[in-house]
């Protein structure tokens, strides 16, 4: 098929260049000229395992191509995926006006058979609203559909190639069809491939998103409990993740969810539940207990200072939302960078992909160390926020020689606290004695 994507971020790049891979011929649009300068060129502009290679084998192949001229991407697409960004608003509500522009400036180009589908996370009703536009633009109806993206970063490409469902909303079974076919060589494996009304597909991109993040935060407010009461977060995970209606998944703690879905994902539903008049006492909860978790490793650092953080040298690992990832939007790591700078502390960062993104927001205001070793240098204590994969059995010995102080902050739980007294450590997780 011919397919247009519309925004070449981390859905809509690895969106075009999968479906590129399955055979279709794909053209994808951004309004960031930069950005497409580079896609050109075959430079990949955000960090995504395997992304580069599946750009570069298929742009060779000629099947995926980069624009910035709105005709040229959509005149002959009979699939029109919108992928650009659906930030929060002041009110938490999801602010639509790059889908608005994009669905004006499309419209004249549309064949008259295209499907146009959102990939974007969208309120429910956008799709309609989306029809009514077309409609009220180009004097026809146009065919529109919903089709959330559930990829995780980090994971992005095996989640789109090999997705547990793909959801698709749509209002005739024609366009259901054509999705299908799109879709057929991702699903295999017999996962399924769930049709179901626009509204029903936009409810349920934001629903999963948000039981997801309930669960973090239950987890963690769970955890700081454990602190205050003598009992082990991972005991009581084991304890209740072996009941089959309970599980393991998503109840890890941690230092606060972040990343550009779930903060915004739970407002925009919480924003839609007030819409309609109904309290979303649970969203809301969920979102103030993720804002108050952000703190907590801030907090720890504060109080062994007793309070006090001027001068003090605090080296931190792990910048990203979350490892495999560059992508430092709603970042934990950043909340606490702020209140440390804002404390007097010196903070010295390594992250393996996001020092990049960082820079770009704290400037020199943040050291950049070379190597997680090298972030330790004299460093009073250590934070820890991102699990990427290098920090999990690193050389403790060696860490103890660089630091001045033998303290960690582990906001991912990823050492053993006995393991870590005996190395000489004093060591806090989240959820656990401090030892
Ligand atoms: N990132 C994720 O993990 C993820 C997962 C599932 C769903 N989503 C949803 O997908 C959507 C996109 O997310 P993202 O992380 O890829 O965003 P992103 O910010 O990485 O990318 C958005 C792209 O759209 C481009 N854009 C903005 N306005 C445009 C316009 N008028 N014309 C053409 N291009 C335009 C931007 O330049 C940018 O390249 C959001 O609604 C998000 O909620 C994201």
């Amino acid at each position: 098929m011919r397919i247009g994507v519309v925004g070449t971020g981390y859905v809509g790049l690895v969106t075009g260049s999968c479906l590129a891979d399955s055979g279709n011929s794909v053209t994808c649009l951004d309004i960031n000229a930069d950005k497409i300068a580079r896609l050109e060129r075959g430079e990949v502009p955000i960090y995504e395992p395997g992304l580069e290679e599946l750009v570069e084998r298929n742009s060779k192949a000629g099947r995926l191509k980069f624009t910035t001229d709105t005709a040229a991407a959509i005149r002959d697409a009979e699939v029109v995926f919108l992928a650009v960004g659906t930030p929060p608003a002041a009110d938490g509500s999801a602010d639509l006006s790059a889908l608005w522009s994009v669905v004006d400036s499309i419209a004249s180009h549309l064949r008259p058979e295209a499907v146009v589908v959102t990939k974007s996370t969208v309120p429910v009703g956008t799709c309609a609203g989306i029809e009514r536009r077309l409609k009220a633009a180009i004097g026809r109806d146009c065919r529109v559909a919903s089709n959330p993206e559930f990829l995780k970063e980090g994971a992005a490409i095996e989640d789109f190639q090999k997705p547990d469902r793909v959801v698709v909303g749509v209002r005739s079974s024609e366009v259901g069809d054509i999705l299908r076919t799109l879709y057929a060589p991702f699903l295999r494996t017999e996962n399924p491939f769930l049709v179901m009304s626009p509204e029903s597909s936009e409810m349920t991109k934001y629903v999963a998103n948000a039981l997801l993040a309930t669960k973090i935060s239950f987890i963690n407010e769970v955890a700081n409990l454990c602190e205050r009461m003598e009992a082990d977060i991972d005991d009581v995970r084991r304890g209740i993740g072996h009941d089959s209606r309970i599980g393991f998944a998503f109840l890890f703690p941690g230092a606060g969810y972040g990343g550009s879905c779930f903060p915004k994902d739970v407002q925009a539903l919480a924003a839609m539940a007030r819409d309609k008049g109904v309290a979303p006492r649970i969203l809301a909860a969920v979102h103030d207990t993720n804002l108050a978790q952000k703190k907590v490793l801030g907090d720890k650092i504060a109080a062994w200072f007793g309070g006090d953080l001027v001068g003090k040298h605090v080296a931190i690992w792990g910048l990203a939302f979350k490892p495999r990832t560059d992508d430092v939007r709603d970042a934990p790591a950043l909340d606490l960078i702020e209140r440390l700078l804002a404390g007097g502390a010196l903070v010295t960062a390594y992250d393996p992909e996001a020092m990049g993104n960082v820079r770009a927001l704290f400037g020199d205001r943040v050291g950049y160390a070379a190597g997680p070793l090298e972030a330790l240098d004299g460093a009073d204590c250590l934070a820890i926020v991102t699990e990427w994969g290098d920090f999990r059995r690193p050389d403790f010995d060696e860490m103890r020689r660089r630091m001045k102080g033998r303290v960690i902050f582990d906001g991912r739980n990823l050492y053993d606290p006995r393991e870590m007294r005996d190395r000489g450590f004093s060591y806090h997780a989240i959820g656990k004695q401090p030892v």
